[in-house]
């Protein structure tokens, strides 16, 4: 699999979510998921949201993630209505890798919606 975009702070983020044990993960900014990737490798009993607008990134994603099944749920869409659209279930993290990738801007698909 090529891809597109190598994610920035990637040791960082694995630290900081490194002693939730369980529950879900909400990734608002997905992209082509190599933060949500670490995350579910690195802790392997919680399942992860990945939310993201750019449907092309998502699709993506889809694939890249494919191999972790059902622990991962995808959300198409702004992330300002994602946390509390799930703040039924057992939140432990929010991951917001805010901007976009190099793919976008080469694409001229960039936008960011806050
Ligand atoms: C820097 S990239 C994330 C890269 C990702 N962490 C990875 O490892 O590949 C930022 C992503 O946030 C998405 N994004 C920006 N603003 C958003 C918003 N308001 N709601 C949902 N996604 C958004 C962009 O489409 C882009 O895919």
């Amino acid at each position: 699999m090529n891809i597109p975009h190598i994610p920035v702070l990637l040791e960082e983020v694995k630290a900081a979510f490194s002693s939730i044990q369980e529950g879900i993960i909400i990734d608002c900014t997905l992209g082509y998921g190599g933060h949500s990737e670490a995350l579910l490798e690195q802790n392997p009993h919680i399942r992860l949201i990945g939310c993201d607008q750019d449907e092309e990134a998502l699709a993506f994603s889809k694939k890249r993630l494919e191999r972790f099944g059902d622990r991962v749920m995808f959300h198409h869409g702004n992330f300002a209505s994602v946390i509390e659209q799930y703040a039924h279930l057992p939140i432990r993290g929010i991951l917001a890798d805010i901007g976009v990738s190099s793919l976008q801007l080469d694409k001229k698909r960039a936008w960011i919606c806050l």
